[in-house]
């Protein structure tokens, strides 16, 4: 380690496995969450759910309701519609009810709302509401929605005849097509990606505040995005942007889930509005489970055109995408399908096209990005599910057909099929890596000679590139609201320093490691920089915290920010030193005059000038702002190899290993980069072995609790075995950094399914539908062939 970098961890800086600073207040249960927040004449908000997931309304009669003593108001869609709120625009430029006014359009959705003196009358109160519903035909996936004569779910919609919602193709249809003529061998595959849901332990809420006297709203809530929540109110209900501060404190997870707007934050507003009191909206777990960002829900199905030496001619896919009744996925929004079509960014394919159809159903919205940039978790599924497929028909060596079709080091940029540019990555040498500390060779010997036993080993690889950091703002926005993020730094006197973004951390650690980009840039140590973020009326304006976004765009904020700060530090560095600018120089934390290295300033003698011997015509003081708008997504890379152990008896399967190569760039936190990958590499393995959302056949959602919605404990957690060896910094990030929260959970899917189908290779089947459950497994065995686990639950 160079004397630099050792300066570097003993201020915290880059590179330095810091402790979270977090964590103090967390594990001391001391965190300040939503649900936490008493403001005096509070009231408490409870929803009405509808039972039913496709009926026209008759009638509601809320009269027992406001009779129970202790209500304040009865809120329904009718009510909301006087002030046009009963529907909302979505973040896919669609409409969402916000209380059901014509029709409930899934089981779960929002019907009324009751505002008491505390949560139970609430409740109770809901229970006493009366409505008569007149039940519809409903449908619960794609196929019956594009029946002819389907029920018109969205007949609300001028002009809506069907359930389609769109209809989207990118990439080169012409090319694609030429390349599977001139295919010597073509590989198909289909399947189904599970409806899944980020879970958060901490459910969504809100706690509204308006003050007459002042005009002032002000909403306490659990959301990734606060200044994108800001201009919706001001948008939506027409109240001016600067009388709205949204603060989003402490928040339990949001994986996704916070990002959209949901009907109970709408609804606790108005309220509090009409009832001039704060009013509180906490939703329980089911309502949680059964009513908020559903992701995935999709049907995929392609095919790839081989040369029988392995190289990959073509791709083609086509995606129908169940969205429940609203299309409220939150990406940006030119792009219908998400960022669906980063698939293929890592191999070397001359040409590939996508279809993609996006139908409504009677569930709840779906698509909300989990953990993942906008589709970019099933892109990589169905791209490492194609690639195990495809070598197995041409019968190559699964390693070798990646590597033989990976895009190589001195081929960057590359322009991807579907025409992403990416810059950077060592995916051989990742690949390698992976390989030898599985022990690939010595692994394929054993599976065959335990095979001979009838035991059954298999090995799966999965590779993953994310686009991470949206924008740049040429081609990213929200609403049309471009993609960039934000940092302000202020450095007082004695040195120490407060930074805030216009991100918003929700447990990934941003508190501790902003610090140490500054540390890094500035030679303040980060035990000296408070890290502040979620409050509007203080925090620069951003687009907030998903897609891993963090690092590459308000994290380079940081960094740029940091070097505004060095700049006007140098100008009064050369002030106290007394000689002119050029002749400083800077090594971490203090400049110094280049001719006589002993006599120099630090920077903390750098900020008490700024307030107190400030050169003639400076402006006094040492703060400033970066607004950074990234060149380019940040392309990290990552290679996930697993191990396992199938029971032909049962269909039990144990992850015998699992070997993890992520490739993030420069880490800023090893500590913290390691436990996002982790907590990933745990949800990938939910998701392949037990977690999913289905529906029955009358649409009842299997799966609104954790009795049925499994997430896995310590107990069946696998170990991991993780490598940062690899390290390929991100050429036009200033620090060299990519994002990393995603990409375990991203790519981690298919190297578990993989394994178990590796394990299965000799028996003709050639997919099993995540989760890959045991009596799913115990059915291909038994029966040799393929399990779809697409809904509706089979009832036998
Ligand atoms: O946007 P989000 O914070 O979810 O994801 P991220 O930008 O990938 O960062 C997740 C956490 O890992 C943050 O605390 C980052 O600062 C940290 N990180 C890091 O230490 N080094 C990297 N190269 C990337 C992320």
């Amino acid at each position: 380690m160079t004397a630099q970098a050792l300066d570097e961890i003993k201020i915290g800086g880059l590179g330095s496995s810091r402790k979270r600073v977090e964590d103090d207040r967390f594990i001391r249960g001391k965190g300040n969450y939503t649900d936490d927040i008493v403001l005096p004449g509070m009231l408490h908000m409870e929803i009405l759910r509808s039972p039913l997931p496709h009926a026209r309304i008759k009638s509601i009669d809320t009269s027992k309701a406001w009779a129970v003593p202790g209500v304040h108001l009865v809120l329904t869609g009718e009510m909301m519609a006087t002030r046009n709120l009963a529907w909302m625009p979505t973040l896919s430029y669609d409409t969402q009810a916000v209380l059901a006014t014509d029709k409930v359009r899934f089981q779960g959705q929002e019907v009324a709302c009751v505002i008491a003196d505390d949560p139970y009358i609430a409740k109770d109160a809901c229970e006493l509401i009366e409505v008569d519903y007149e039940p519809l035909p409903v449908i619960v996936n794609p196929w019956q929605g594009l029946e002819p004569g389907a029920p018109v779910i969205r007949d609300d919609k001028e002009g809506q005849a069907g359930n389609v919602i769109y209809n989207w193709e990118v990439g080169d249809k012409a090319g694609t097509d030429r390349a599977f003529e001139q295919a010597d061998l073509i590989s198909k595959l289909e399947l189904h990606y599970p409806r899944s849901h980020p879970s958060p332990i901490e459910c969504c809420g809100s706690v509204a505040d308006f003050n007459r006297a002042t005009q002032k709203l002000t909403v306490y809530m659990t959301t990734q995005a606060p200044h994108i929540i800001r201009a919706a109110v001001a948008m939506v209900a027409e109240l001016p942007e600067q009388m709205i501060r949204i603060v989003s404190p402490d928040i339990g997870g949001g994986f996704g889930n916070k990002v959209p707007v949901y009907p109970g934050y709408v609804c606790s507003i108005l309220a509090s509005i009409l009832l001039e009191r704060p009013v509180k909206w906490i939703e329980d777990k089911t309502g949680n489970l059964i009513s908020t960002g559903f992701a995935r829900d999709i049907y995929l199905k392609g095919e790839m055109a081989l040369r029988k030496d392995g190289k990959i001619l073509g791709v083609r896919m086509h995606t129908d995408a169940d969205h429940g009744a609203f299309f409220s996925d939150a990406q940006p929004s030119k792009f219908k399908i998400g960022l669906m079509h980063s698939a293929f960014a890592a191999y070397d394919i001359p040409a590939a096209h996508l279809t993609a159809r996006g139908v409504y159903t009677n569930k709840a919205p779906g698509g909300v990005a989990y953990r993942c940039s906008f589709r970019v978790t099933e892109a990589m599924f169905f791209q490492e599910r194609m690639m195990q497929a495809a070598a197995d028909d041409l019968g190559i060596d699964q390693a070798a057909f990646r590597r033989m079709n990976f895009v190589r080091d001195d081929d960057f940029p590359h322009r991807t099929p579907f025409g992403f540019l990416t810059d950077s990555g060592q995916y051989a040498k990742c690949l390698d890596v992976g390989l030898a500390a599985i022990d690939y060779e010595k692994f394929r010997e054993e599976q065959a000679q335990a095979r001979k036993r009838g035991r059954l080993l298999g090995l799966g690889i999965s590779t993953m590139t994310e686009p991470l950091g949206a924008g740049n703002s040429r081609e990213y926005d929200i609403l049309g609201i471009k993609m960039f993020d934000s940092a302000e730094l202020k450095v007082h006197m004695t040195g120490k320093a407060i930074l805030r973004t216009g991100a918003k951390t929700q447990g990934q650690g941003h508190e501790t490691t902003w610090a140490q980009i500054v540390a890094h840039e500035l030679g303040i140590p980060a035990v000296d920089v408070t890290v502040e973020e979620g409050d509007t009326d203080t925090a620069p304006f951003g687009m907030g915290t998903y897609a891993s976004r963090s690092t590459p765009v308000a994290g380079a904020a940081v960094a740029m920010v940091a070097r505004k700060i060095r700049a006007k530090a140098r100008k009064l560095a050369a002030h106290l030193l007394e000689v002119s600018e050029e002749d400083i120089e800077w090594e971490l934390g203090r400049f110094y005059v280049r001719s006589s290295p002993e006599r120099g300033a630090s920077i903390q003698e750098c900020a008490m000038a700024a307030y107190s011997n400030m050169p003639d015509g400076m402006e006094p003081g040492l703060e400033n702002t970066a607004y950074y708008d990234p060149p380019n997504l940040t392309w990290p890379f990552a290679v996930y190899i697993v191990t396992v152990e199938v029971d032909p008896e049962t269909g039990v399967w144990d992850v015998l290993r699992m070997v993890a190569v992520d490739d993030c760039g420069v880490r800023i936190n090893p500590m913290i980069v390691e436990g996002q990958i982790m907590g990933g590499l745990t949800e990938a393995y939910a998701m392949s072995s037990m977690q999913f959302i289905t529906f029955d056949a009358d649409g009842n959602c299997v799966g609104s609790n954790y009795m049925d919605y499994l997430l896995p404990s310590a107990w069946e957690t696998p170990g991991y075995e993780l490598h940062s060896e690899v390290v390929t910094p991100c050429p036009h990030h200033p620090i060299g950094a990519k994002g990393i929260g995603e990409c375990a959970a991203v790519g981690g899917p298919a190297a578990f399914v993989n394994a178990v189908m590796d394990a299965l290779s000799d028996s003709g089947v050639r997919n099993i539908d995540m989760p890959v459950l045991p009596d799913r497994v115990w059915e291909a065995i038994t029966y040799r062939r393929d399990v779809s686990g697409a809904p509706p639950v089979r009832q036998d």
